[in-house]
């Protein structure tokens, strides 16, 4: 069979005017059967019809075959492109997909704020020369209690309504949550002669009431210096410089007297705390936010120095309440509420 140069042209203005009649990819699929199927498309058969072609002019009509293929492939390629931006424009338009909106923010995390004025204050302690250690939360009896002269049945064991680990050994509650960080004192001399300058920032926890100024879950700094020669100006020097640092040089410091087993004499630090008031105005109260003494010379020698030789200061420091005074919140229980209304303002 032989087919003529005029037909090839036939043929491919037909190809080329049902592609462009094809309405949609159902109809270019039909139209890609009939022309480059396979098994009978007629474009697939003009080709496969080479062959037959007497031989002088097999080479040419091949030739032409090929490049009416390629051009009927380009046509198509067009057509499907084509295709995908109506689509996508189409998109745009019934979907209501604005390009230009700004993106959605991604939201970031942030340090909690009893984490950010724990970092502060250890950072405010290590420029005045304190090292940071650490002890455990669940804590023994003997150091939680024993160690810081607090005896069993002693009254002074009612200051701190303890949670307690159900454990006994030998008839005796012997595990608790600690109450403060004070037993590191007792763990850090144990384990180290001075000149010791140390801070332990911990959870500490008592079972106890809450209000606006406590909770039963507290963060505490404890500090503890020992070494020859330190006095009780000493620690007040550098609680004074604590509180520059925290507050700033205007806000209203106090010390007044105090009573815990493990310092003699005993004090405790407070500073002025705002309140607003339901009428706009301001009322202050002082809140206190640490214990603070000089090391009872019975817990330098208990731990292995010399109470003649040595004497030291130590300070407890509730980091909840230093956050409170820092910002102006009026109520310690929103710490641990959970609201992220109340923890995304810091
Ligand atoms: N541990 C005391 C408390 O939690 C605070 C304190 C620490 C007092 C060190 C004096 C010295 O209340």
């Amino acid at each position: 069979m032989t087919i003529a140069v005029p037909s090839l042209v036939t043929l491919e203005a037909a190809a080329l005017a049902a592609l462009a009649a094809a309405p949609d990819a159902a109809g270019i699929d039909d139209w890609r059967a009939m022309w480059l199927g396979r098994q009978d498309g007629r474009i697939t058969g003009l080709l496969r019809s080479v062959k037959d072609q007497p031989a002088p002019e097999r080479a040419s009509f091949g030739g032409a075959a090929n490049l009416l293929k390629g051009r009927v492939e380009a046509a198509l390629a067009e057509k499907l492109g084509g295709m995908k931006s109506a689509a996508l424009r189409e998109l745009t338009t019934t979907a209501a997909l604005d390009v230009s909106l700004p993106g959605r923010p991604q939201t970031i995390g942030r340090l909690h704020p009893v984490t950010q004025t724990l970092r502060d204050i250890i950072a405010a302690f290590g420029e005045m020369g304190f090292r940071v250690a650490e002890g455990p939360e669940v804590e023994w009896d003997r150091y939680n209690f024993d160690a810081m002269r607090i005896p069993a049945d002693h009254p002074a064991r009612d200051m701190w309504d303890t949670i307690w680990v159900d454990s006994i050994i030998g008839g005796k509650r012997d595990m608790l949550l600690r109450t403060h960080t004070s037993p590191n004192q007792a763990r850090v001399m144990e384990r180290q002669a001075p000149p010791i300058r140390v801070i332990v920032p911990g959870k500490c926890y008592r079972q106890e009431a809450t209000d606006a100024t406590h909770e039963w879950q507290l963060t505490q700094v404890e500090g503890l210096a020992v070494d020859e020669g330190v006095r009780m100006s000493d620690l007040k020097g550098i609680l004074y410089e604590f509180a520059r640092r925290m507050f700033g040089p205007d806000r209203k410091i106090m010390f007044h007297h105090s009573y815990f087993p493990f310092v003699e004499p005993g004090v405790e630090m407070a500073i002025d705390w705002p309140v607003k008031q339901a009428d706009g105005s301001t009322t202050y109260k002082w809140v206190e936010i640490l214990g603070a003494g000089m090391v009872h010379p019975e817990i330098i020698a208990n731990h292995g120095h010399d109470p003649k030789k040595y004497t030291g200061f130590a300070f407890g420091l509730g980091v909840e309440r230093v956050a409170l005074l820092r910002w102006g919140i009026e109520d310690i229980r929103h710490f641990y509420a959970n609201d992220l209304r109340f923890l995304s303002q810091f």
